[in-house]
């Protein structure tokens, strides 16, 4: 099926899509391998939560992302990789060379015992063996879970844990700006601390430093790649298969593990990547994300694959050696779609224009952004500074659970609006519902996101707790896909999405739980409770605001500034630096009405700075902590 080109196709492939769900997702599913046909597009049920797509297929994902396309792409590039310092060499990997790398580092797994449906977590840096090893798992029929970089020692041995990881892959360090992450040691602590689950560990040397070793559990990645040869047959695997668990953070303390599979995630990324983005044949296209997120795994590796695509990947950040960076690539490989998150986008114009203006931008075609709402400013500089006024924007609604973009312009087709993410894409159907569950209908409406019928590449479970997918997702509204964000359907139909409604942060793009934020405080010895909130930043879109409440002996012994640096590095040991609070204000009481709830709503109103309208705070159990909350809050830097 061709690509949509303008408005009619899109009315006509969206109208298609809601009357004929399954013939729409059948006829994209046919442009891919399969190893057997489906027998069933489409099984769901909301209730229990149980949904299927293209049942009864059996494919390999990686056929479809590499050797598909050796007849006609094998000397194509595949992935330009950059390095952080600018010093180093790029490396290039055509299909041809991917294909070859993919099957033997399968081989290599293949030769650690890693069977179909074991699982190995990726704890990297964002170098090509990153991409490769994801597809090396896949081709095996290995689930991935893949840790970002900058969690803990603590957060990667939770989710290795959980996930019962028998391999895991890791290098031994990142270098990231100007600092470098000694994954291999934080690798080391974490196994530590869940002594049994893994069984090997294959270490990439990623710089010539010493690297810290444990005899029969630990193997260079170089050396084993030396005894395996390059031929690796697909694992055949059904539809439904599990494909990747992602680790995301909700509304309780715990992480949890989002489970993809394999048929409907293989479709939908494809189908999105190629409308969303308009990638044609030759364009180079660049997404800035890190694969430790859903961005990296659905718009890095496999959307561009499965389309045969040519990738710039990067290993540093923006503002290394300086804020010119993102453009220089762009100029020097002739970028023509460059996708990444407000925050970097903040980041960067609070620099200033003159490392802008040292740029041609000229290859651009199509700028998007993800992760996070983007405020006007942000998009306006984006739209003229980097696009020239000329390129589309698509600013791209969707989630990890989701899979895919949901909601966003598909470039160049859909009239954008600064700060809407626009419209459904085919196969997706938005509503807003009040909190009864209610459809709220019409337009110039405000209400929580939630999506009525089911899309390939959706949540199947949260690992070893479909109960709790059940119950975060589909039972909050009944008969619904609930999101978690607040939206408004503006005059024009168009959405825009306001933020979570949830006790989920959005910090820099990065979905943290005040939980799991709170929990951390909680370790530190003294701390006796905390409550954390999120409130505007300027550059991190949120930011963290924690309350807490010590215990008086650990008052009289420590300074109210070592015990804010205490807390900080309290949750940057339980977690990672991501989740380090901006702000920390030590309290005597947290505002609790009588049936002990802490009204957030009062703490976050103080975290933005309002210090009036507190609405009705007479259910309270002692309204003066709230005064006393205001006057400390003040002070706090
Ligand atoms: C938010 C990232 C506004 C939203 C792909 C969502 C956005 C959460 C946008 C998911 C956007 C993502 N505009 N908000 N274009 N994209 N969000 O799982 O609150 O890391 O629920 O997936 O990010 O974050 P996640």
């Amino acid at each position: 099926m061709s690509r949509i080109k303008n408005l009619e196709d899109y009315a006509v492939d969206y109208r298609k899509s809601v009357t004929d769900p399954e013939g729409f997702w059948a006829a994209q599913a046919e442009r891919f391998v399969w190893r057997k046909h489906w027998d069933e597009v489409l099984e769901y049920d909301f209730e229990d939560y149980n949904v299927s797509w293209f049942k009864g297929g059996q494919l390999n994902i990686t056929e479809n992302c590499l050797d598909r396309h050796l007849l006609h792409r094998a000397e194509k590039t595949a992935i330009h990789w950059v390095a952080n310092d600018p010093r180093e060499e790029d490396r290039i990997f055509t299909y041809r060379e991917l294909h070859e790398q993919v099957c033997k580092f399968a081989n290599v797994l293949k030769s650690k015992g890693v069977r179909k449906g074991d699982r190995v977590c990726l704890y990297m840096p964002m170098i090509p063996e990153l991409a490769i090893a994801v597809l090396a798992c896949a081709r095996v029929g290995a689930i991935h879970s893949v840790i970002f970089g900058g969690f803990s020692a603590q957060a990667l041995a939770d989710r290795v844990k959980d996930a019962g990881a028998k391999v895991l892959l890791t290098a031994n360090f990142g270098p990231r700006g100007n600092k470098v992450i000694p994954l291999k040691s934080i690798a080391d602590e974490a196994l530590e601390k869940c002594p049994g689950v893994v069984e090997t560990v294959i270490v990439y040397e990623r710089t010539k430093d010493h690297t810290s070793w444990t005899a029969g559990r630990d193997v260079w990645w170089h050396e084993e790649l030396e005894q395996v040869d390059a031929n690796c047959k697909v694992e055949i695997m059904e539809s439904e298969d599990p494909l990747f668990i992602l680790y995301t953070s909700g509304s309780t303390g715990k992480p949890k593990g989002v489970l993809h599979t394999t048929g409907g995630y293989m479709v939908y990324t494809a189908y999105t990547f190629k409308n969303v983005f308009q990638y044609e044949e030759n364009d180079v296209y660049w997404c800035t994300a890190d694969i430790g997120w859903i961005t990296g795994h659905s718009y890095i590796v496999y959307g561009p694959l499965l389309e045969g695509a040519t990738s710039v990947m990067f290993e540093g950040i923006p503002t290394y050696p300086d804020a010119g960076r993102f453009w220089r690539i762009v100029d020097r490989l002739k970028v023509n779609i460059f996708y990444t998150a407000p925050t970097a986008i903040r980041a960067l114009m609070a620099q200033g224009l003159e490392y802008v203006e040292l740029y041609r931008l000229e290859s651009l075609k199509v700028l998007g952004t993800v992760g996070e709402p983007i405020n006007r400013e942000a998009w306006e500089w984006y739209h003229l500074h980097i696009g020239k006024g000329r390129c589309p924007i698509v600013d791209t609604w969707w989630q990890t659970e989701t899979g895919g973009i949901m909601i966003s312009p598909i470039a160049g087709v859909l009239p954008t609006k600064p700060t809407y993410a626009t419209l459904p894409l085919p196969g997706i159907q938005p509503v807003l519902v009040d909190q009864e569950g209610k459809e709220i209908k019409g337009k110039g409406v405000e209400g929580n996101l939630c999506i009525k019928f089911p899309w390939p590449s959706m949540i199947r479970t949260t690992w070893g707790d479909h109960e709790r997918c059940k119950n975060t997702y589909f039972s909050t509204f009944k008969g619904y896909y609930f999101t978690g964000d607040g939206c408004r359907r503006d005059e024009d139909g168009y959405y825009r999405i306001l933020g979570r409604v949830d006790d989920v942060i959005n910090v820099s793009g990065h979905r943290l739980g005040t939980a799991e934020v709170e929990n951390a405080i909680n370790m530190y010895t003294g701390v006796i409770e905390s409550a954390v909130v999120g409130y505007p930043h300027d550059i991190k879109g949120q930011g963290i605001y924690a309350y807490v409440v010590c215990d008086s002996s650990k008052l009289e012994v420590s300074t109210i500034t070592e015990l804010k640096a205490e807390i900080m590095a309290t949750v940057v040991e339980k977690i990672g630096k991501i989740a380090r609070p901006d702000k920390v204000q030590i309290v005597r009481g947290l505002p609790k009405t009588r049936s002990g709830k802490i009204m957030r709503r009062i703490l976050r109103k103080i975290a933005e700075g309002q210090v009036e309208n507190f609405g009705d705070i007479s259910t309270l159990l002692d309204p003066s902590i709230v005064e006393s909350i205001k006057e400390g809050a003040q002070k706090v830097e």
